[in-house]
């Protein structure tokens, strides 16, 4: 679920040629809570290209065969800090933030595992780092320029999911329930609960809310004219004074 919004030059060099380092925002809430519709939603209203939203989901670690069996049977526990690669996620960012390009892992729900192949990002000037426990590891947690937390409540959690595993994860109405109260409530009240305090913002979400995405788009504008980001000029070559295509 990595998603590149990009047109034009990247203006991530300022007019000396240097790099200029990318705004890097966190979106944290429960499972199923709607942290991509609030990606999407910050990103229409922001208006600005090279945007790309980059998911903690990319970053679950490859299974050993036995561990896989215990997903087949709705019995891992993917709602667990140690499920994550935060090497692996910091890294990723880290390069991101000083405007590199990077490979991300794509991760297959159905299957439990990462595909062979990999997503090329190059490089980018907001990244939207959405995920169910992003601000649980402190590394990771200094490196965010702006941390929104997407407040919803969990039976409208439960509900989204079992319609969405069922639907898009291939999973069936036992097993959706089973690990959500052996993993997915207990976690969310072990793990990510206690993260809020973290926020910046925190964004009640029950489908949308225009007033919240206003303000922080509002603000991330701000940010960005602070760092010199100037996405009308930076669309002109200039070298001939016109439009890029
Ligand atoms: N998960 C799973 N099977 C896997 C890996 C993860 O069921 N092989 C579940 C975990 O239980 C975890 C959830 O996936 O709770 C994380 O994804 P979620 O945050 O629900 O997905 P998003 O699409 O990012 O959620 P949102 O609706 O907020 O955008």
């Amino acid at each position: 679920k990595t998603i590149c919004y990009t047109v034009g030059r990247p203006p991530w060099y300022n007019s000396h040629g240097q790099m200029k380092e990318a705004f890097l925002i966190g979106l944290c809430g429960g499972s199923a809570s709607g942290k991509t519709t609030v990606a999407k939603d910050i990103i229409d209203v922001l208006g600005v290209p090279w945007v790309v939203i980059i998911s903690l989901d990319s970053f679950y670690k490859v299974l050993s065969h036995e561990e896989h069996l215990l997903a087949e049977k709705s019995e891992y526990n993917f709602d667990h800090a140690d499920a994550f690669d935060w090497k692996l996620a910091c890294e990723t960012l880290k390069k991101l933030k000083e405007g590199k390009s990077v490979q991300i892992p794509i991760y297959d729900f159905a299957t439990h595992s990462r595909l062979d192949k990999q997503k090329t990002v190059y490089g980018a000037s907001v990244v939207i780092f959405e995920g169910i426990m992003t601000f649980v590891c402190e590394e990771l947690l200094e490196l965010l320029d702006m941390k929104i937390f997407v407040d919803t409540d969990s039976d409208i959690r439960l509900a989204r999911r079992l319609k969405r595993d069922i639907s898009e994860r291939c999973r069936d109405i036992h097993g959706v329930l089973k690990q959500y109260d052996k993993f997915v409530k207990p976690m969310f009240e072990k793990f990510i609960a206690p993260t809020m305090k973290f926020a910046d913002i925190v964004v009640p979400w029950e489908g949308e809310n225009k007033v919240a995405i206003n303000v922080i788009v509002k603000s991330i504008k701000k940010q960005l004219e602070k760092r010199g980001f100037n996405f009308r000029a930076d669309l002109i070559t200039e070298h001939e004074g016109k439009p890029l295509p």
